[in-house]
């Protein structure tokens, strides 16, 4: 039987004019809605006690399993406001299945994919004016919903309660600079994952892992790190937060391939197909960082981008590591190819173009 929410109101709810203070400038994950999702898990009952409420601190225990073993998955997709004021989202059930296998490698229960998209109904159907008004540049509501071991137990095992949360936020860019390139910085002391571990899964260790290389990344200079295999530092994998594309000079379009160490990101996946339709030639396979590095000089590589959710598409620009440099091929605002890609993903997510692949869901 699927998840029901009750409602439990948010008796002081932001104003309108706070709310449109916010849209007009939201940043990224700094103002959260009204209210959030919750719901329980136990091994003997299964998903229940399904609730909307209002936004505000969860109560855990010290001793809560999630704290000390990191035994926790999230996700993250957008609701985007269409002209027509109908609000959307953008392949949510990619979302879903990505969290399913998630929770697989995390031993943590998987949340069925209907009751996924019915708690992201149950937020909106509350916090539906959150979603910025049409027109106002790629302003969206950012969705983040997560599990994790909230079972009070010191013992490491699988936990016996896990809780599912989504909150929302409404989001500009990610990044403060907007399409201003990202300088990269090859992370040579640090890898963000390795074979047979948690890669491939969207939890925070992962994340928690890349932060030092961004950091020896920040002390070069640079605004990010790129991650090489662990066991060869010789194929790149992706950022902290974001896989990576190459333009060829033959307008193939070449991404890492997944090896189970690198996140399967759903603009990833779109971006290959979108690829087709643009005359572009999708290539997955492991790529030498030697490549990159000669190929922005021999001008094989003509552009280089990031993709994620958050942050969409973004153009990287100069590559650094321990004693050298690539120049970047992003000029002051990314390449034509990277552009044209950006645009034609908005342009389906705003619903300015027709979704020929049937990726839009209305929220
Ligand atoms: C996303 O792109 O949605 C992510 O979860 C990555 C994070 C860097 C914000």
């Amino acid at each position: 039987m699927s998840l029901t929410f009750d409602v439990r109101r948010n008796p002081t709810p932001a104003s309108e004019e706070r709310r449109a203070a916010i849209h007009a400038n939201p940043g990224f994950g700094v103002f959260f809605t009204d209210h959030m999702v919750r719901a329980v898990w136990t091994r003997s009952g299964g998903w229940g006690d399904g609730r909307v409420e209002p936004y505000g601190p969860i109560q855990l225990m010290p001793s809560a399993a999630v704290l000390h073993y990191a035994q926790e998955i999230f996700e993250g997709l957008k609701a985007y406001r269409h002209a027509d004021g109908s609000v959307w989202s953008f392949r949510p059930e990619a979302n879903a299945e990505r969290m399913q296998r998630s929770a697989r490698r995390l031993a943590l229960p998987e949340l069925p994919t209907e009751d996924f998209l019915g708690s992201l109904r149950a937020l909106l159907a509350v916090d539906e004016p959150w979603v910025p008004p049409a027109g106002t540049g790629e302003t969206s509501l950012y969705l983040r919903p997560f599990v994790f071991a909230s079972e009070a137990f010191l013992g490491v095992r699988p936990a016996n309660e896990v809780t599912y949360c989504l909150i929302a936020s409404p989001a500009g860019a990610y990044f403060s600079g907007g399409l201003k390139p990202v300088t990269l910085w090859i992370s040579q002391h640090y890898a963000r994952a390795g074979a047979g571990g948690t890669g491939a899964a969207k939890t925070g260790g992962n994340y928690a892992s890349s932060l030092a290389g961004q950091l020896e990344g920040i002390e070069h200079g640079c605004d990010q790190a790129v991650f090489l295999d662990s066991s060869t530092q010789t194929y790149i994998e992706e950022l902290g937060g974001m896989n990576l594309f190459f333009v060829t000079r033959d307008n193939r379009l070449v991404t890492p391939e997944l090896t189970g160490t690198i996140l399967e990101g759903v603009t990833r996946s779109s971006i290959l197909e979108l690829a087709k339709d643009l005359g572009l030639d999708p290539e997955e396979r492991r790529i030498p960082i030697e490549e990159w590095k000669e190929g922005v000089a021999s001008g094989e590589i003509r552009e280089v981008f990031a993709c994620g959710t958050a942050a969409v598409v973004t153009p990287v620009g100069e590559l650094r590591w321990e004693g050298g440099s690539a120049p970047s091929t992003a000029g002051e605002s990314g390449g034509e190819v990277t552009n044209a890609i950006r645009s034609a993903l908005l342009d389906v997510q705003y619903g300015r173009s027709e979704d020929t692949h049937g990726w839009l869901t209305r929220l």
